[in-house]
């Protein structure tokens, strides 16, 4: 097991009602100014975000509002919550929404105190504790940023989409409704199990040996996240499949599931790629066409890892051949993804073989060469991946 740091701040409230409560727990915390971030419609129309309204102002919790998240969210709105901070002198940062409406909120509260532009951090991943605390009242299980350390945003000028890591933007406080979920179309459901999967495979995937204590957490969500993917789809207003789901994608993403490991994210950073040059591609949608692409051109490394992912995850009985079970488990994980109506070429998110050289600039700039773990990748590397996923 490798040396590790873990900061777990984020204080849960979990459960039917949970959203009542914004008010009163802001409140306790001494929350007089908060900015309240939502995202283009769905939070609006289900009447949450006027729920969280209601509920702010009977603590006395004054708010300002700023919508209109898209998903794959952008830097000028990042910037026009910092205007905001600083305008109205916020003291906490308030997300209703999901991955894309949180990773804004975070960069706004990162931003809030700094008199440069706010993508400085994304470009030099400098650390501040200067971070206007942050809340979240989820609703769509997938990124798993109601507890991580990471945002990830898009500037569209510069054609790119960058990370930012930092522990001092984990949310403190994170309110999780599964009944906020029932909405969800069916191929967001889908996007969102396919991604907390993926961070999963992300940390499984490494080029340290076993960790029995991390590997068997690691496994055991990647079973319940494939069991319950086909009731929730089934049953889209079923309270524990949600329920179980929900709580499966924020430990997936918190980072207990990839403690002493030094993870690879190579297939993150590929993905990345395709929703910056196109911004309509969903992250998990990208994933389910990424994933099996990278695991094709990686598995030489350590064919037993996959045999050993394949039993334990999908059931799949030995061969004594280590590369035939890598490739069984690798059809298998492609399977379950198609099962789930994700996507399986990139053909079919609109992305063809001209994309690739426009994706190389950028992955270099943000992931640096080699990246990954598993296997250190180049450019071409890269490229062969791409094209693997044609
Ligand atoms: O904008 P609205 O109208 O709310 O619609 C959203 C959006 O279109 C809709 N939606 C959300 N909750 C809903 C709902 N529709 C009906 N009912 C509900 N209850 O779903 C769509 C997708 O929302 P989004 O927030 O984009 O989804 P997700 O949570 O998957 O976030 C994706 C973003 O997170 C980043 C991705 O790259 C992507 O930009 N990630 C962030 C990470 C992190 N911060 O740690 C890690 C991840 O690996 C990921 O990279
Ligand atoms: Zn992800």
């Amino acid at each position: 097991m490798e040396n590790f740091e873990f900061v777990s701040p984020t204080h849960f409230v979990f459960g039917r009602g949970a959203e009542e409560q914004v008010g009163a727990k802001l409140a306790e915390r001494g929350a007089a100014k908060v900015l309240l971030h939502f995202g283009g419609q769905s939070a609006v129309k289900s009447g949450l975000v006027d729920r969280v309204k209601a509920s702010l102002d009977a603590q006395g919790v004054q708010h300002v509002e700023l919508g209109g998240v898209r998903p794959n969210p952008e830097i000028t709105l990042v910037r026009e919550g910092v205007a905001l901070c600083k305008q109205h002198g916020i003291d906490w940062v308030l997300a209703v929404g999901g991955g894309s409406v949180i990773d804004s909120a975070k960069a706004i509260a990162v931003g809030a105190h700094y008199d440069g532009d706010v993508w400085d951090f994304f470009e030099t991943k400098r650390q501040t504790d200067d971070v206007l605390p942050i809340a979240v009242v989820l609703t769509i299980p997938a990124a798993g940023s109601e507890a991580s350390k990471n945002t990830v945003v898009s500037n569209d000028a510069l054609q790119m989409k960058s990370g930012y890591p930092n522990n001092a933007q984990r949310p403190k406080l994170a309110f999780m409704n599964p009944e906020l979920t029932f909405t969800l179309p069916p191929y967001q459901t889908a996007a969102g199990l396919t991604d907390m999967f993926c961070h999963l495979l992300e940390r499984f995937f490494d080029d340290v040996g076993a960790v029995p204590v991390t590997d068997n957490l690691c496994l055991s969500l990647m079973r319940t996240v494939r069991a319950e993917a086909p009731r929730v789809l089934a049953e889209p207003d079923n309270y524990d499949a949600r329920a179980n789901v929900m709580w499966a994608g924020m430990l997936c993403h918190q980072g207990l599931a990839g403690v002493g490991r030094h993870e690879d994210w190579a297939t993150h950073g590929l993905e990345h790629e395709l929703s910056a040059l196109y911004p309509e591609i969903t992250h998990g949608a990208g994933l389910a066409v990424m994933f099996p692409a990278w695991m094709e051109h990686v598995r030489g490394e350590n064919p037993g890892r996959f045999a050993f992912y394949g039993r334990e995850v999908f059931g799949l009985a030995p061969t004594g051949d280590a590369d035939a079970d890598a490739l069984s488990a690798i059809d298998e994980t492609r399977a379950f993804f198609a099962s789930l109506g994700m996507p399986t070429t990139l053909a079919e998110l609109g992305v063809g073989e001209d994309d690739i050289e426009k994706m190389i600039p950028t992955l270099k700039a943000n992931k640096g060469e080699p990246f990954g773990s598993f296997k250190k990748l180049s450019m071409d590397d890269a490229r062969e991946i791409y094209r693997l996923a044609l």
